[in-house]
């Protein structure tokens, strides 16, 4: 055996061990405890191929990958040889900085395949295959070679061989949003195109049959797959097209400055990972942590300077009508006045923040101009909004003010300011900002989701990381595991959060919250935005609601896990609410999550520790059917009895006919007890555990 070279990392302990050279006849590797086993071939055209196996279940059949096609190149895919290949077996814990859990194992086998072209122009690249438990990765990397410095991607050909027509929770492969709602069908039943016109979304944009990821599949033997990337730098995003025909996937990436034109790459150059979680239940797809692992510890060391924390908003009354964004129509939502009454409130009930959205001129030329260069300004604030009394009123009462930086989908605008109105933050001593990116980016032809964006996005995080500053993208890129590296990218958006309910023609149906955690989420926290108590706020939207319960609200706080976790709604809807109690009560960090029970689409049941503490908090959701079930409470401290208050629908609870029918109890369990949850249809249930003798 080849000795083991042991790193040490902040308390990890890294395991990296050589093993033999794989035979040329027998490319394998498998998982450590060898759940999945990798197949790697080169086919009778010399095109590298895949096989992946969960014991002797086929998940993936003979995946072609490793093709490229470039701008004045020929093709590169076929004719290939392997020159030379390595396996590495690879074990390490990490600790997140915050998280749903304090540490996460990441152990791996490594298949690394050097491939040449055996014709001219002789080419070369290596596919790298890391082979989890609970999924692959695998990514492309271009060595520098002797005539080629540098390339255009025009297309890049990964497949991905599906076994059956799988049934697919799947939103449209849009280049500029993931607000869309998702779909459930069968894979050959996909049809992204027909929802090309979408009535309330500022940009959109679908060129393909196509699916943004992660997206998420159910074989007829009850396997879960999902699809998605890893470690997104530098390069398009990918969507993936349905083949019908070939029962496969097929990677496209976003097009910019035109649909052909992928990426722009000087070598040498790696891809993002391309990844397949595999999991026999839905709920380990959540609990897989394979996308953070696939990316690069913390590059940023000590961020302590952020902490997770609820928090209220001048935001949802905007949202529902009831103030404006900007000054001039007379009902300006952000006034130094307005943001102390939030504040007070934020400070009475234990909420640590808030963020003022409106604070800052040029809102009057916002969604519809197309002229919106050089509009907003991310240093002055409104005439009615004192800035620095606001910052200074929050800190004497403990409340800390989380800046907002809407860009219009101006980015250059936006990049032209970013180091004064991250040096503003700085000086103010706020930590957080939330950024926004409504309408089609300007200039034409550059998307949200394509190589320029990916790298605005980044240059964001890495610019308010200098100043301290974590960031929480609307209308972002996708979620790709960065926070592992960069600790500062708190969460996003990215998913139709639940301000659609406030103005959409189509809002949330009660499964949306129930297929959002096994697809979206698992790229990385949502800034949902949950806690919406008048559930049909018919005094400023009667053709509006939120289709849930008041109970199924506070189950989100559980379920939907998020380092920044809004209590939404207004202050004066929270008021003499008991159930309030429970948004005061959860936290917001978590040492442990476990995974009680779920389907993708139809009920979860998450229950999670809170870090620093011996609380536990339990969430559970229900679609539209009303369920009942019950759970051993095992999770909890064998030698504690804990007081349980559960928040639980009421009688005749029903997300449309009585949403706001809750019943809460207090009771004292221990791991010995057998909860009953009863969920009323479109319902939820939550509760807090606390151990008896604090
Ligand atoms: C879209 C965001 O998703 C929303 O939360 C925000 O209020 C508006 N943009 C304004 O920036
Ligand atoms: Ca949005």
């Amino acid at each position: 055996m080849k000795p083991y070279a042991l790193i040490c990392a902040t308390l990890a302990i890294v395991c990296l061990a050589c093993q033999p050279q794989s035979s040329e006849e027998n490319w394998e590797v498998t998982s450590p405890e060898e759940t999945l086993s990798l197949h790697f071939m080169l086919t009778q055209k010399g095109a590298p191929a895949y096989i992946l196996k969960r014991g002797d279940i086929v998940v993936l059949d003979t995946s072609v990958v490793g093709g490229f096609s470039f701008r004045d190149q020929p093709d590169l895919g076929e004719g290939l040889s392997v020159t030379s290949s390595r396996t590495n077996s690879f074990s390490e814990t990490w600790d997140m900085p915050w998280g749903e859990q304090r540490t996460v194992d990441n152990s791996y086998n490594e298949l690394a395949v050097d491939l040449r072209e055996t014709q001219e122009p002789g080419r070369s690249f290596t596919i790298t295959f890391r082979v989890f438990e609970d999924g692959i990765g695998f990514r492309y990397a271009f060595p520098e070679q002797e005539g080629l410095e540098e390339v255009v991607i025009t297309d890049e050909h990964t497949h991905f061989a599906l076994t059956g027509d799988h049934t697919t929770w799947w939103i449209p492969g849009d280049w500029d949003i993931y607000e869309h709602l998702y779909n459930t069908t069968a894979f050959t039943d996909i049809d992204a195109i027909s929802k090309r016109d979408h009535p309330n979304l500022a940009q959109t944009y679908i060129p393909e049959n196509a699916v943004n990821t992660p997206v998420t599949m159910r074989t007829a033997d009850g396997l879960h797959l999902s699809f998605h990337e890893a470690a997104l730098y530098d390069y398009a995003g990918m969507t993936l097209k349905v083949d019908a025909d070939n029962m496969q996937w097929v990677s496209e990436l976003v097009g910019g400055p035109d649909d052909d034109t992928k990426a722009f790459k000087t070598l040498p150059f790696e891809t993002p990972w391309r990844t397949v979680q595999v999991a026999e239940k839905a709920t380990d797809l959540i609990a897989s942590k394979l996308i953070l692992n696939l990316n690069e510890p913390n590059q940023l060391g000590d961020v302590s300077w952020f902490t997770p924390t609820k928090y209220m908003g001048i935001w949802w009354e905007m949202h529902l009508g009831k103030s404006t964004w900007d000054m001039a129509s007379g009902k300006h939502g952000a006034t130094t006045e307005n943001a102390k009454r939030y504040i007070d409130f934020c400070a009475e009930n234990g909420i640590g923040a808030l963020l003022v959205e409106g604070w800052n001129t040029g809102w009057e030329r916002w969604i519809g101009f197309p002229d919106r260069e050089g509009v907003f300004d991310f240093v002055t604030p409104y005439a009615d909004y004192d800035i620095q009394e606001v910052v200074a009123y929050g800190k004497e009462k403990g409340v800390n003010i989380i800046m907002h930086h809407e860009t219009s989908a101006a980015p250059r605008t936006y990049e032209q300011q970013l180091d004064t109105a991250f040096a503003l933050c700085e000086s103010l001593g706020i930590h957080a900002v939330k950024t926004g990116y409504v309408g089609p980016i300007i200039p034409e032809g550059i998307r949200h989701h394509g190589q320029w964006m990916v790298n605005h996005y980044q240059k964001v995080v890495e610019t308010a990381a200098k100043h301290q500053v974590a960031v929480n993208a609307h209308e972002p890129i996708k979620a790709t595991g960065k926070r592992r590296t960069w600790p500062n990218i708190i969460a996003r958006e990215g998913l139709r959060g639940q301000e659609f309910n406030a103005w959409s023609v189509d809002m949330n149906p009660p499964e949306h919250t129930l297929i959002v955690p096994f697809t979206r989420m698992l790229g990385g926290p949502i800034d949902f935005t949950p806690g919406i108590f008048n559930i049909k706020f018919d005094e400023y939207k009667p053709d509006n609601q939120v289709n849930t319960t008041l109970a199924k609200q506070l189950s989100l706080y559980v379920l939907l896990y998020s380092p920044v976790q809004m209590a939404a709604d207004l202050p004066e809807h929270y008021e003499g609410q008991p159930a309030f109690q429970f948004i005061r009560d959860v936290a917001v960090d978590w040492d442990e999550s476990v995974m009680l029970n779920g389907e993708v689409g139809d009920y979860l049941t998450i229950a999670r520790k809170e870090r620093d503490g011996d609380r536990w908090f339990l969430g559970s959701a229900t679609d539209e059917e009303g369920r009942s079930f019950s759970v051993t409470l095992d999770f909890l401290d064998p030698d504690k009895t804990y007081k349980a208050t559960t928040y639980c629908d009421g009688k005749d609870a029903h997300w449309n006919d009585n949403p706001l029918a809750i019943d809460i109890k207090e009771q004292v369990v221990d791991a010995t007890t057998e909860l009953p949850i009863v969920l009323a249809p479109g319902g939820g249930a939550a509760v807090s555990f606390v151990p008896v003798d604090e």
